[in-house]
């Protein structure tokens, strides 16, 4: 095994910022989000122009994260009630999801599943959330991407030492970077000034203490992530109790949306990571046919804080 190892530091993470922008329409829609008083009809014509953020955007607001009453068909109508901050953080995830998607595959269907699970549990349980959870599940493993950029060899290393010793792979990123991914997807989510309520939970997504204002949204994020690599049969953390116990979340319901997201996850893999699934809320609809994920949330009135 090799003993090349480096610390990496957040000012090398931060010069990654073109991660999300090697896109041309990614580009100029950031530099129209970006302007001081972003022209909404510009905007909305470069969106136009772009069949996959269109949908993207149009599948994002008709989320069971929104809760709107009726389905959105327009993109103006659609950013309107996004806003630019949130519509800034879902380009850029979804600018990174399609620049890598062919050599991080693994990392971005993983991404993608739990972000519909997220948004099933979210409608299942009724549950006041920020609405950023839904795109920052999108965004969680954004660090394993920042990573491998910085350094591949260095990259594969860790992998092959978390596959080979069977430890998980932030272990494994600590030995030989000196942080893990969810550090450096935090430092990265703060480049491209995206908010709080989307860094937190990225930050504490592998962590046993999370921020009390963030706690519902941090254990969500460790649940989706946890129950999703789970079904594809991955390595992951088990969510603390205390965490759990906290959130009011009853961890009996584990096995069954395991099963159910064994179910899921082929189809949503086979959907193609560019041609998101046209039916919006599918995965709702099948979760709400489980028994027992309605109880997720043993204690409702705890978990909505
Ligand atoms: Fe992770
Ligand atoms: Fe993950």
């Amino acid at each position: 095994m090799t003993e090349e190892r480096t610390t990496l530091t957040q000012d090398k993470v931060a010069r990654l910022s073109d991660l999300a922008t090697v896109d041309s329409t990614v580009s100029k829609l950031m530099e129209l989000i970006n302007d001081p008083e972003p022209n909404l009809e510009e905007i909305v014509d470069v969106v136009n122009h772009d069949p996959a953020i269109t949908t993207v955007i149009l599948r994002q607001i008709n989320s069971a994260a929104y809760g709107l009453p009726r389905v959105i068909e327009s993109v103006e109508h659609a950013i309107k009630l996004l806003g630019f901050r949130r519509l800034r953080g879902l380009v850029l995830s979804f600018s990174v999801l399609r620049s890598v998607a062919e050599v991080e595959k693994q990392i971005w269907l993983h991404s993608y599943s739990t972000s519909v699970l997220m948004a099933g549990l979210i409608d299942m349980n009724d549950l006041s959330v920020t609405r950023d959870i839904a795109i920052t599940a999108l965004l969680h493993d954004v660090g394993r991407l920042a990573m491998r950029q910085i350094d591949e060899t260095l990259y594969n290393h860790t992998h092959h030492m978390s596959t080979n010793e069977n430890i998980p792979i932030t272990d494994a990123e600590r030995y030989y970077f000196s942080v893990s991914h969810d550090t450096v997807g935090d430092w990265l989510l703060q480049s491209w000034n995206l908010p709080n309520s989307m860094r937190l939970p990225v930050a504490f997504h592998h962590q046993d203490a999370v921020p009390d204002d963030m706690q519902l949204e941090s254990a969500l994020l460790q649940i989706v992530d946890y129950i999703d690599l789970k079904a594809r049969g991955s390595l992951c953390h088990e969510p603390s109790p205390a965490l759990m116990d906290a959130a009011g979340v009853d961890t009996s319901t584990f096995d069954e949306l395991e099963e159910y997201q064994k179910m899921k996850y082929p189809e949503l893999d086979s959907s193609g990571i560019f041609a998101w699934p046209a039916q919006l809320g599918s995965a709702t609809v099948r979760l709400k046919q489980l028994k027992s994920s309605k109880d997720l949330f043993a204690n409702n009135s705890n978990a909505s804080c």
